[in-house]
């Protein structure tokens, strides 16, 4: 199935993010959002990152010009109507992943696959909300999504080999590298990765070390880009307590249940980066 048209619900950090590569790909893109605001911010971060590559010559000017000229901003779903295949990255939160499922349903064309960026949802509870849950699929990108290669494919239950073909050349078009995975949850990616994060946070909640002590150890130990704290951290540890939520949820196993400190931190509102205090502070 050929695509032209590339929607993304939501501009946060990963959503701009999708949006930036498949822009780069060639493909006009939609990117919607519920607010003014949160499109402009989106834009406004792709535009930076887009600089940057400009500053350190490796992309022109026009290049830049024509990669923002085929991204669309849009504050209401309905202009979804137009897009051949939609990912989803909104909030992980299910009750609303699961409306706007509905709603992307009655609006978009029949043929047109949805994906959905969820870290953890399981795809077939998702894919329950439409009448086409042959072509709903779980498109996986990681952040940050302009640098990091991997996007895991999860396949539910219903999922056609068509709808899995699409997602998959739309990947590597994407330059990513895609990674198959089946419909259980944390699927592959967290599954592993976050039972380390919690894990970590663990390590903390019972002064076996300092934040900067774990993360050194997974540094420059494991030879880990970045240690599990500061990862959680730009992941969002709200979203690192969802997925957690969602794999002692699945599985009913005592092995993934989330560590006190983490719930007590986004309790707080320590969320990480975006709030600008998480394991560590930024300014
Ligand atoms: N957005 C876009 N580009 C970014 C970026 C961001 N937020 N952060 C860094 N970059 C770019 C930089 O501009 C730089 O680009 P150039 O090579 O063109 O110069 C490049 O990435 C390297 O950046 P830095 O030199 O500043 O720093 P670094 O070498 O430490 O890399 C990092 C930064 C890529 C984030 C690296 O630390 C890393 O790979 N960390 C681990 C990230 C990871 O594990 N992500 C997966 C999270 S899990 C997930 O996303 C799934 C989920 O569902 C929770």
């Amino acid at each position: 199935m050929e695509v032209k048209t590339f929607g993304v619900i939501g501009a946060g950090q990963m959503g701009n993010g999708i949006a930036q590569v498949a822009a780069m790909s060639g493909l006009n893109v939609i990117m919607n959002d519920i607010k003014d605001e949160f499109v402009e911010r989106g834009l406004a971060n792709i535009t930076k990152l887009l600089s940057k590559s400009v500053d350190k010559g490796k992309m022109t000017g026009e290049e830049k010009d024509a990669v923002l000229g085929r991204i669309k901003t849009s504050v209401d779903v309905k202009d979804m109507a137009s897009a051949d295949f939609v990912v989803e990255a909104a909030t992980e939160n299910e009750t609303l992943k699961f409306a706007i499922f509905k709603k992307l349903d009655e609006i978009c064309e029949p043929h047109v696959i949805l994906a959905t960026n969820t870290s953890s949802i399981p795809i077939g509870r998702i894919a329950t909300q439409t009448k086409r849950p042959e072509k709903v699929i779980g498109m996986h990108f990681m952040n940050p999504v302009p640098v990091m290669k991997l996007v895991e494919i999860i396949r539910g239950l219903a999922t056609s080999e068509e709808t899995f073909k699409t997602t998959w050349d739309l990947s590597v078009n994407f330059g990513k590298t895609p990674a198959e995975a089946n419909d259980y949850p944390g699927f592959i990616a967290n599954r592993i990765l976050l039972p380390m994060i919690n894990e970590a946070v663990f390590c903390l909640y019972h002064s076996v070390g300092t934040p900067e002590a774990i993360d050194t150890v997974m540094k420059l130990g494991m030879n880990h880009p970045m240690g599990p704290l500061a990862l959680a951290d730009l992941i969002g540890l709200d979203t690192c307590l969802a997925i957690m939520e969602t794999l002692y949820e699945g599985f009913k196993d005592s092995k993934y249940r989330p560590c006190p400190l983490l719930r007590k931190y986004v309790e707080a509102g320590w969320l990480g980066r975006k709030t600008g205090r998480g394991f560590y502070e930024y300014k």
